[in-house]
């Protein structure tokens, strides 16, 4: 008996510190509100960082066309103009791919990288594309995907970064070509710095070359003000701007 009531009170104790750990554990979880679903916690982001996990899937690029190099590069011209015309998603994959695109399973691309570091990154200021709303759209070559991190049409703004160039602005896109120094130099020292500047010439020519054999213009344009693009599109610091290439039905 006295037995069976002394394990009857363990039993009640026991019973009355659980139901504490159980009322302090909710009561922790709702002050750091660590029990909201997952669909709570994503509707209480800013629209910005719901903007940052938007990913676009781009169409495959073709890998072969009636133009042969020859006439791509009797094509070539710098295009200043455009017709206002909308450019398909497919044009911009084309041009995203011959910029950087992967073309070896080991994750070799369109354009040759000193030590295959891969300095460079590639942005899309979207404007007048089909199927892609307007924004800055960050390029990832392995998966051939956008990830957009700006739902904002900053082609005007870029304009007067690029000392009023009315092309930035007229074009359907801009591809704006940034290098991340470090990850040359780290391995090359300072000569590093001279092949990023290579790099981006080829990467820069098979976007031009891309652009005429689908009868698009373009026009490489290096005269803008470095601070003011690193700005509008709020590149991370170790991220520094070199090109921006309009492009647009001509
Ligand atoms: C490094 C570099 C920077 C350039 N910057 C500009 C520019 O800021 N604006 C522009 O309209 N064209 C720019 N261009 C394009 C040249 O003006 C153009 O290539 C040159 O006039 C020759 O004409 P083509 O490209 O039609 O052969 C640049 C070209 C290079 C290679």
């Amino acid at each position: 008996m006295v037995a069976k009531s002394g394990n009857y009170h363990h039993g009640v104790t026991i019973g009355i510190i659980w139901g504490f750990i159980f009322m302090l554990v909710t009561a922790l979880l709702l002050i750091c509100g660590c029990g909201q679903s997952e669909s709570t916690s994503a509707a209480s982001l800013t629209p910005a960082l719901e903007v940052e996990k938007m990913r676009i899937k781009l169409p495959k690029p073709k890998y072969n066309s009636d133009v042969s190099l020859e006439e791509s590069l009797v094509k070539r011209r710098s295009v200043r103009n455009y017709t206002g015309e909308l450019l398909t998603i497919e044009e911009v994959s084309q041009l995203l791919w011959a910029a950087q695109g992967t073309t070896s399973d080991r994750g070799g691309r369109t354009a040759p990288s000193a030590g295959a570091l891969y300095p460079l990154e590639v942005y899309v200021i979207v404007g007048d594309v089909q199927d892609l709303t307007i924004g800055i759209y960050l390029y990832k070559p392995k998966k051939h995907e956008l990830v957009m991190i700006s739902d904002k049409d900053v082609r005007q703004q870029l304009t007067g970064a690029a000392l009023g160039q009315s092309s930035v602005k007229n074009g359907a896109i801009d591809l704006l070509f940034t290098a991340v120094y470090q990850r040359t130099t780290v391995k090359y020292g300072d000569r590093g710095i001279k092949y990023v500047h290579m790099e981006i010439g080829h990467a820069a020519q098979n976007v031009c070359l891309q652009a005429a054999a689908m009868d698009l213009g373009a026009v490489t344009i290096g005269a803008f003000n470095d601070h003011e693009v690193s700005k509008i599109l709020n590149l991370p610091k170790d991220e520094e701007p070199l090109y921006i290439i309009p492009v647009g039905k001509r």
